[in-house]
Parts: structure tokens; C-alpha cells; sequence
């Protein structure tokens, strides 16, 4: 054999090197770090010794940029690894969240770091530098993978420290695996660069792709699918020996939103991309066997990517996400996971002090519902937002945001202790705001003739009440980062301390997706911005939340999935709230909307659509979604017509000591308990699916010896979600520690108790 070949072949076929084995503090969950035959980062993980993770690889596949210097045509981060150092160590402490479901979070883990070098070769002329021998030039990478262990899960990522060959590369895609052991019952959106807004489907992993087609709502204003077998996260899974294992990521920091693709039996293989590739940049070459998946039921990683088709761009020093998979054989424990959280960083802000939890209702359900507009005139076929004189305007007599309106909901919200109000439609640029990618939709500053900024906001405080911001971006984002300091301004000379946002639509600039890395940018930068302001934010139709929140925790609210204005579109199957929390709500709260009492949209508007839920399941909503922002999103008439359910959302909080999941089953049902925050109040909530479910409350959790006056609205006997929603029963008696409550939930129902101590 010649020298040359020798030293290639030496060079290809790094070792099969075992890096080491970490278990969590309990040592119910296990992961095993090496790297195989072909130097490929390997990993596996258990839970109490059964398997979570079958052998899956780790990697990173860059784009070749045109300005990548000539010759050197290996770029991926995907094989011929050595281990070069591994760092193992304990990390315990316990932090206080701004806001949350717990006073305490205990952050529990065992981690291990591995560096890896991956030394790769080139063949340029003898006389280039650093060449050796005859041409042979050699390149190092490093990359450290670093896991944390804890006893419901683990979270690992990708490190890029700063080295003389990585300072800057292109992602053309992550290739993390997660081989699952076995055809799992999945929870599960299609995989979408710009929309969650679907109904979760639940089956068998091997039945994902005959399910593809039916599982998109192409309705939605912004739909962009990339795989018959792609699927979002959070993704909840059950094994057919009951494990709960959830796959989702925490931290998701200047870096693209990640999707899961499933190599399936059928395929074998990865599925065929539909994003394509960019025309700026050279595909990077393709390994031979590197992405060759040989086992059934195994996800792999696929980023979001930009306009250009690329995935990421990246200057070291830098990380990606946590891939985070939680794991346990109660299906409580996905519930009150804090893993998420904790893999986030502590909190940036210095002074958090006006970051406050809210209850609020707003001008806005009839117009979801189609009985009122957003838009204050029908006159024009479109509009220039500078040409238009608005005194001069017709109004077209539907504009929901006036001045008498506004006054009634801030009477309201006054009357019933709820801290806000929101109102859209207040400003102008409605009348052809939504897919007509026109970039200046909106100036965020001014309001329709009809809407009197300084008197109402004035009116509001003077009883106590804010008013709650309404910025709709319609994803025109250059639009809304040119005007955002004014906005932000306007609204500290007002007093408004709230903003919700909005992204509907595609994304302008055009061929940019809602989770893209550059998409991520933006909502963080609109974050950071707003905390300037003392500004909280409730971003509708971003990317979904990665726990981001324990850093920024005046990021209060997303949406980012189906919400309660789908009741007007059709409406969302009664067991979709019993699936949120164990998806959806993982990375962070949920602006849900909830409390929608009047089901029947017909009874009061043209609309036909109808809510599956009863009002009993309705309050339940307030306890098992959880979120420091809640809604009271019904119409105040509605609310008076059932002042004495209403009672319930007037007392509830919406901030929490405590949290004791009782009861849960994706899909099925929810039960918990809450401690109002400084408070010796419980409140309990209980939400199930179009089945019913029946439930034996033990107040194990009250305080020992106390009383506690109680008040119970429960479904009726003959309560049900599509026939008879509205039937419900008030109890009030007196209860201590130890006793039992025998509770019956109607099929699309629920309860709602309160225990306020006495
Ligand atoms: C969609 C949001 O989810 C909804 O709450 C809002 O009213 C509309 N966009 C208009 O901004
Ligand atoms: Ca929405």
C-alpha cells in the first residue's frame, strides 16, 4: 500500500470510541454517548432500563458558501469524529420564575460534555500552505456535544467553540436522529414552516403518512408543508407499554424552529426534501451511508429554513437549541415538567417589577366571529395609508373599536376585577391589511376617527383599568421594525403596558417562513425592545415558545397554535384542550382565549360555527391551560346572562404557588390543583374529551385542620358539549384536608372548584 493511501484510510476510519454514560440524579434516565465505526456522534437513552432512544446519530450538514476558499469541498460536522475530552458534572439549584405554576423550580441534572475533533484532509497543490506529504492538507473542526440528564428527561445540543477553521458556516440542515423503539401512538401537527394552527391527529407513528393529506388545514392564510411524514413539536408520544416520551427543543436562539421528519417503514429513508436548495449556494456533497436510516419509527431533525432555502447562519462562538426528549410512565409528569425551563437561561431582566399577571376581556370575539370589523370603511378598493384623509372617510357603521364600545368593555372590566382590555381594530390600515403583501400595511400610531386614544385610556385608568395594546404586523416585519420605537413610545405616553402582536400571512420579506432563524430574530428582537418599554408581549402566529420566557419573562403569552378563535371557523374537537398542555404548552403559555359561555354562534350572529365545550368546561379551561395571561374572551351580555358561572373567572388567579397535576391522559383528560400565589386559596380545575369522565377529588393537598369555603360548577346530569351546554350546577359547601368530592364531567365538559380558606 502507498504511503498516501495509508494515511487516507487512517485518517477515514476513526475507532468506535465509548465517551462515556450519564444517568440523572434518580437514575430512572440513562444516556450513553460514543461515537461508531464510521466516527459518527451516537446516542441512546432509557428510562428505568427500558429504551427511550435506540442508537441514534448526531450531526450537522453545511452548505458550501461561494466564498468558501477553493478546494475545500468537505464541510459537513457528520462523521469521522474522535473524542477528544469528556467533562462530566451535577448541577442542582432551585430559582424563582416571574410568573409561573410553581413558586420554586428545582434545576436537577447530571451533564456530560463531550469535545469532539472531527480531522479531515483535502488534496491541494504540495506547494499550498499546510500542505504535507504529497498535497495532503489536514483541517480540524471541534464541536462539543453537551447532554443534561435529569430524572424526566434530557435536553442535548451542539457547541461550536471559536477555532481557526469555524468561524462562520451555513446550515443546509440538522441531522439529529430520535429512533424511537417502537410504532408509538403520536399527538401530532404536520410539519409547517408557518402555521400550527391545525387540529392535533392522533395515531400510530407507521399511519403519520396516510394521514398527511386530511391533517393540513389548507385554509389557513399562510400554509407551507415540507414532508408527508413531517411533524411539529412539541410531539407527545405513548409506547404500547405506556411510556410518555416528548420530544420538543428549549432555547430556540438565533436558530431555525425544528421540525421532526419520520423515516418510516415505507421509506427507509429520508423523504424527499421539498424546500429544495438555494441558488447561491453550492449543495454540499451528499455522504455516502451518513443519512441511510436502516430503523423504522426514527425522526430526524429539519429545520425551518429562509428565503434562500438555507437553514441557519452561524459565527462561532455558538450553540444550537436543546433537543429536549421527556420521558416517564405517568403521564402527570409531562404536565409538570420543568425541563424546558430550566435548560433556558435565567432571567435577563434587571427590574421585572412591572411584569404582572393579567386577566382581561376585549373588543374582539364579535369580530372573530364576523358580527362586527376591525376596519373602519368599506369605501375603497385599497388604501395608501398617506392619502387618506380619515375625518373625510365614510364608516361603514360595523367598526367594533369606538368610543362607546371601548367604554363598555372598560365598564365592564372594572365592575368584574379583570386588569385589562384589550382592543383591535383601533388603528388604521384594516381595510386591506391581510395577504396582499403590501408592506405598509400599518403604522402602529394612528387611531380611526372613532377611537379617542388619550379619553379612553383615560377613562380606563381612571377606574383602574389598562387598556391592552393590538399591534397586527400582518408579517410585514421590515414594516413593523421601522415603526416599533414610535409604537413602543406611544404606548408608554398612554399607558398602555401590554402589547399583543400578530403575524398573519406569509412573511414580507417574500420566501421568508415564520420559523426561521431570521423569523426568530425578530420576535425576540420585538421582546427585548418592548422590556426597554416595560412593555409584556403576546405574540399570535410566531414560532412556537422554547421556554424562552424564564429569560424574558415579559414574553407572557403566544399563541402559536389552534386557539379559541377557531370556534368561529369551524370549531376544534372537544378533546384539543386536553392535548395542548402535553404539546403545545410545553415551551411556554398559551394566549388560548378561553371562557366562551354563548356556543351557539348563530343564536347571536350569522356565523353557523358552534364551540365543543360546556360552560362548566369552559371555567375548567382557566386551570388546565395554563398562562399568566388569561381572556374572558365571551361578550359582556353573555357574561350577565350567566353572572353566577362568571363568578368563577372573577376569582380565579392567575399566578401560582403551587401546581398538583391530579389526572392525565393526552387527549383524554386533565386534572389539577392550584395555589393562588401568596395565597392559602386552591382552585381546581378538571377538563375532559367528548367521552365524559368522572373523577374522586381527595383534598389530600389542602392544609391540615383548616376549612375552606367551596364552591363547585360542575356540569349538570344532562349536560353535554353539542346539545346541552349550557346546564350547570353551583354548590357551595364547606371542606377540609382529607375529604373527598365525587365530580362528574359531561362529555366536552369539566369543572371548576374554588377553595378559598377561611
Ligand atoms: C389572528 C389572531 O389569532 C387573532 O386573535 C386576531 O384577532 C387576528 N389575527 C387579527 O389580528
Ligand atoms: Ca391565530
Amino acid at each position: 500500500m502507498q504511503k498516501k493511501h495509508l494515511l487516507m484510510s487512517l485518517l477515514m476510519l476513526p475507532l468506535m470510541a465509548v465517551a462515556g454514560e450519564v444517568t440523572s440524579p434518580n437514575g430512572n434516565v440513562r444516556v450513553k454517548f460514543y461515537t461508531d465505526n464510521q466516527g459518527r456522534p451516537t446516542y441512546e437513552m432509557t428510562y428505568k432500563e427500558r429504551p427511550v432512544v435506540l442508537p441514534s446519530h448526531l450531526g450537522l450538514e453545511l452548505a458550501r458558501d461561494k466564498h468558501a476558499s477553493a478546494g475545500m469541498d468537505e464541510s459537513d460536522l457528520m462523521d469521522r469524529f474522535t473524542i477528544v475530552d469528556e467533562q462530566t458534572s451535577e448541577f442542582d439549584e432551585t430559582w424563582q420564575p416571574v410568573w409561573g405554576e410553581t413558586r420554586d423550580i428545582r434545576n436537577h441534572y447530571r451533564e456530560l460534555a463531550v469535545t469532539l475533533n472531527r480531522e479531515f484532509q483535502d488534496i491541494v497543490s504540495p506547494a499550498q500552505p499546510g500542505a504535507i506529504g504529497q498535497g495532503i492538507r489536514i483541517h480540524n473542526r471541534k464541536m462539543i456535544i453537551r447532554f443534561r440528564v435529569y430524572d424526566d428527561g434530557i435536553g442535548l445540543r451542539y457547541e461550536f467553540p471559536q477555532q481557526p477553521e469555524l468561524n462562520y458556516f451555513l446550515i443546509r440542515e440538522e441531522h439529529t436522529e430520535f429512533a424511537m423503539a417502537g410504532d408509538h401512538t403520536a399527538w401530532w401537527l404536520p410539519g409547517d414552516y408557518d402555521t400550527q394552527e391545525q387540529e392535533t391527529q392522533e395515531c400510530r407513528l407507521s399511519e403519520i403518512r396516510d394521514r398527511m393529506q386530511q391533517a393540513v388545514n389548507w385554509g389557513n392564510s399562510s400554509v407551507a408543508v415540507f414532508s408527508p411524514t413531517g411533524v411539529q413539536t412539541s410531539l407527545q408520544m405513548k409506547s404500547q407499554d405506556g411510556l410518555y416520551i416528548n420530544i420538543h427543543e428549549a432555547a430556540c436562539l438565533d436558530y431555525a424552529t425544528m421540525h421532526l421528519e419520520l423515516v418510516d417503514a415505507q421509506t427507509k429513508t429520508l423523504s424527499k426534501r421539498l424546500d429544495g436548495g438555494s441558488n447561491a449556494y453550492t449543495p454540499a456533497p451528499q455522504p455516502s451511508d451518513a443519512y441511510a436510516l436502516p430503523k423504522p419509527f426514527t425522526f430526524v431533525s429539519h429545520l425551518t429554513p429562509d428565503a434562500t432555502g438555507l437553514k441557519g447562519a452561524m459565527q462561532t462562538p455558538c450553540m444550537t437549541p436543546w433537543r429536549t426528549v421527556m420521558v416517564s410512565d405517568d403521564a402527570r409528569d409531562m404536565l409538570s415538567s420543568n425541563l424546558i425551563l430550566d435548560l433556558n437561561e435565567p432571567c435577563a431582566l434587571d427590574d421585572t417589577s412591572w411584569i404582572h399577571p393579567t386577566k382581561y376581556c376585549g373588543v374582539w370575539w364579535e369580530m372573530i366571529v364576523g358580527k362586527s370589523s376591525w376596519n373602519y370603511t368599506d369605501e375603497f378598493p385599497s388604501i395608501k395609508l398617506d392619502n387618506i384623509d380619515w375625518q373625510k372617510v365614510k364608516p361603514n357603521g360595523r367598526h367594533a373599536a369606538n368610543n362607546e364600545k371601548v367604554r363598555r368593555y372598560i365598564d365592564f372590566a372594572a365592575k368584574n376585577g379583570l386588569d385589562e382590555v384589550l382592543v383591535e381594530g383601533w388603528n388604521v390600515g384594516w381595510e386591506d391589511w391581510a395577504n396582499m403583501w403590501k408592506r405598509d400595511v400599518f403604522d402602529f400610531q394612528t387611531p380611526y376617527p372613532d377611537f379617542d386614544l388619550k379619553g379612553l385610556n383615560d377613562y380606563a385608568h381612571s377606574k383602574g383599568v389598562k387598556l391592552l395594546m393590538h399591534h397586527e404586523t400582518s408579517s410585514s416585519t421590515q414594516n413593523y421594525e421601522r415603526h416599533l420605537e414610535k409604537a413602543f413610545q406611544l404606548m408608554n405616553d398612554y399607558g398602555y403596558d401590554a402589547v399583543k402582536t400578530g403575524y398573519v400571512g406569509d412573511i414580507i420579506p417574500r420566501g421568508d417562513h415564520h420559523y426561521s432563524q431570521s423569523m426568530n430574530n425578530h420576535y425576540l428582537y420585538v421582546v427585548k425592545e418592548a422590556a426597554k418599554h416595560h412593555i409584556m408581549v403576546n405574540a399570535h402566529e410566531a414560532t412556537r415558545p422554547t421556554g424562552i420566557c424564564r429569560t424574558y419573562p415579559n414574553m407572557v403569552g403566544n399563541e402559536s397554535a389552534r386557539g379559541t378563535e377557531y370556534e368561529a371557523f369551524g370549531g376544534s374537537r372537544p378533546d384539543h384542550t386536553c392535548i395542548l398542555p402535553f404539546t403545545r404548552l410545553q415551551g411556554g403559555p398559551m394566549d388560548y382565549t378561553p371562557g366562551i359561555f354563548v356556543t351557539r354562534l348563530n343564536t347571536w350572529s350569522n356565523n353557523q360555527s358552534w364551540a365543543r365545550i360546556t360552560i362548566a368546561g369552559s371555567l375548567a379551561l382557566y386551570l388546565t391551560m395554563y398562562s399568566p395571561l388569561q381572556m374572558a374572551a365571551d361578550l359582556p351580555e353573555h357574561y350577565e346572562r350567566f353572572d353566577d358561572a362568571f363568578q368563577f373567572i372573577r376569582d380565579v388567579a392567575c399566578d401560582w404557588d403551587e401546581s398538583i397535576y391530579l389526572e392525565a391522559e393526552p387527549a383524554d383528560y386533565i386534572t389539577v390543583a392550584r395555589k393562588a400565589k401568596g395565597t392559602d386559596n386552591w382552585f381546581v380545575g378538571g377538563k375532559c374529551d367528548e367521552n365524559g369522565h368522572q373523577t374522586t377529588l381527595k383534598l389530600d393537598f389542602l392544609d391540615k385542620g383548616r376549612k375552606y369555603a367551596c364552591t363547585i360548577y360542575a356540569d349538570a346530569p344532562d349536560a353535554h358539549y353539542e346539545t346541552n351546554p349550557q346546564a350547570y350546577v353551583i354548590t357551595k359547601k364547606t371542606v377540609k384536608a382529607g375529604q373527598t368530592l365525587k365530580l362528574k364531567e359531561a362529555p366536552g365538559g369539566g369543572f371548576a372548584i374554588s377553595l378559598i380558606a377561611m
